[in-house]
């Protein structure tokens, strides 16, 4: 058995969750329960990222004091993830005494040995608004394609980056006004001294290889310090002894050991040490998206290693979500709140259809609600549902629920036994989408066989009661297999599938159909997705 801690990455507490924070959690639930059911321990757990500009400034905005707002988002949050079945073993805060008490005692070691030392810096100053601008609240024409509205540190359109000195033409998003330079001086983490540990750390597989290939490129322009402080007006944690605060990241990536050491206190059983320490043999994997891959593949290791804590074994790197091809953000407009699908949808058809896209691979993910519909009906309701209704419906009429003692074809079943093991593989990896798709194949060799024996016809002819009876119990035993596969994709349909076979789907007991058994009064299992359903979404989240 194996101890693992599994984390997603920590979501800013300034506002809903949308389906693209939804995508990563299901990737780890998923990922989760398939541990689980392989008898893995599993910690899941994830916390609200409390801190920084954008936070202070949301809750200046509508008037609430920050701790107020982050307590209000917090519990939006949680309730958010459950209903999309997504069970953390504890939901934190990094604003929170276990992180900054992690904090300060990391930032201590960091600085008695010498890792951390101040610098002055030049950085853009708001007159108005009297404070520091941080990079993304000050936009000005890119220096190098003169592309306007770009943020002072690089440009989206031709993708270069510079410094903040070179933007044309700077104004502060926050008041309009033009910032002007001011110095300042900060603490700044001496990166490039890991640089030698850091990149054997990416090429020893802890990453796929095309991240890693990514990765290596930022070695070629050289790592450079990194500055952890950040000055008032800010929502964040002191620095001891100093009158600046600790740059959000830095609490942030802590906060995967604060969320856990808050479970511990939780659950005494847990031993802290034993998951943290340099030489441990428990595992630790983070689910991020592709967008904060420095953070965690740079920072957060060096962070690691500088004060002799365990690294995490793997990162699972995700696309973006993005809707009709454009990204799903928050600031751009063009999300869809997890709650608006919620009114409109189950939790497993967005799981389903997240699953069957997913891979290992970086690249984006699209949701485009035509497919989607297309992809649930066909594959959900007209495949998979259907086989297990048109064997459901003889089985309560004509043998009162009860299964027949023996299959109609034994080899059918060793073959689907046979594959699954084989589909199952593809879970340790994330590759989902092979996973749904094998399974809809599977699927399909299902119904075939029911359609070629033809029960609706045998039926009328009374001496083939028991023929009928057990080609009807071999569908719902392939329809079994099918659902113990999809157990981990889809929780809430298959624990409806528990109670209606009157059993656990475990991967133990794949190969034991379930023979002279009573199951219960089939009932409806599962919705098709109609257009009006989709014309509501697109209402309520007017997009
Ligand atoms: N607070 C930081 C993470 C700190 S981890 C120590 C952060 N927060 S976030 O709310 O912006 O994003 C949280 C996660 O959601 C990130 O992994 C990010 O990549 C992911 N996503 C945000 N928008 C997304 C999509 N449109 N699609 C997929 N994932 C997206 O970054
Ligand atoms: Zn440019």
């Amino acid at each position: 058995m194996k101890k693992i801690i599994v984390t997603c990455a920590l979501p800013y507490a300034n506002g809903s969750l949308h389906l693209g924070h939804i995508l990563e959690h299901i990737q780890a639930d998923i990922w989760v329960r398939y541990q689980r059911m392989i008898d893995n321990q599993v910690w899941f757990i994830c916390a609200d990222d409390a801190h920084g500009t954008p936070i202070m400034l949301k809750a200046k905005n509508i008037q609430l004091p920050p701790e107020t707002l982050i307590k209000k988002i917090h519990k939006e949050h949680k309730t958010d993830f459950k209903n999309f079945n997504i069970i953390h073993d504890n939901y934190h805060s990094t604003h929170s005494s276990e992180n900054k008490k992690t904090l300060e005692k990391i930032y201590n070691i960091l600085k008695k040995k010498k890792y951390i030392k101040k610098k002055r810096t030049s950085q853009f100053f708001d007159i108005k608004e009297k404070m520091f601008l941080p990079d993304r609240f000050v936009i000005g024409t890119c220096p190098k394609c003169k592309t306007k509205n770009q943020y002072s540190d690089n440009c989206e359109i031709c993708g270069s980056t510079y410094s903040c000195k070179e933007i044309i033409n700077p104004k502060s998003t926050i008041s309009n006004s033009i910032p002007i330079l001011k110095n300042s001086t900060h603490y700044f983490f001496n990166l490039p001294i890991f640089s030698k540990m850091l990149k054997n750390w990416i090429t020893s597989g802890t990453l796929n290889k095309n991240v890693s290939n990514k990765i290596l490129e930022w070695f070629k322009i050289g790592l450079k310090k990194w500055n952890i402080s950040r000055d008032a007006p800010y929502f964040g944690f002191k620095i001891p002894k100093t009158n600046k605060y600790f740059y959000v990241w830095l609490d942030a990536t802590i906060g995967y050991i604060s969320t856990f050491k808050n479970l511990c206190k939780k659950n005494k059983n847990i031993n802290f040490n034993e998951f943290w320490n340099k030489n441990t043999k428990t595992k630790l994997y983070h689910f991020i998206g592709k967008d904060i891959v420095y953070f965690h593949s740079l920072f957060w290791i060096a962070i690691l290693e500088g004060c002799k804590l365990r690294k995490p074994n793997k990162i699972f790197i995700h696309g973006h979500l993005t809707i009709n091809k454009i990204k799903m953000s928050k600031s751009k407009k063009t999300h869809i709140k997890a709650k608006t699908w919620l009114k409109n949808f189950n939790s497993d058809s967005l799981r389903y259809y997240l699953a069957s896209k997913l891979s290992h691979k970086l690249e984006d993910i699209d949701l485009n609600l035509i497919d989607f519909k297309k992809k649930i009906n066909n594959d959900i309701v007209n495949k998979l549902i259907n086989l297990a209704y048109r064997n459901l419906k003889f089985i309560h009429k004509l043998y009162n629920n009860k299964l027949s003692k023996t299959l109609d074809n034994n080899n059918l079943y060793a073959t689907f036994v046979k594959k699954s093991k084989h589909i199952l593989k593809y879970f340790n990896n994330c590759n989902f989408s092979k996973i749904t798709k094998k399974i809809m194949k599977l699927t399909k060799k299902a119904n075939y066989y029911i359609d070629q024996q033809k029960p609706w016809k045998l039926v009328k002819t009374s001496k083939n009661k028991n023929k009928v009876h057990e080609i009807c119990t071999t569908g719902i035993n392939l329809f079994k297999i099918l659902m113990t596969l999809l157990k981990p994709i889809l929780p809430k349909l298959s624990n409806k599938i528990e109670k209606l076979l009157n059993t656990n789907l475990t991967f133990k007991n794949i190969n034991k159909p379930l023979l002279n058994h009573k199951i219960k009064n089939p009932k409806k299992l599962f919705n098709r997705i109609k257009n009006n359903q989709i014309n509501n979404l697109l209402k309520n989240n007017k997009i």
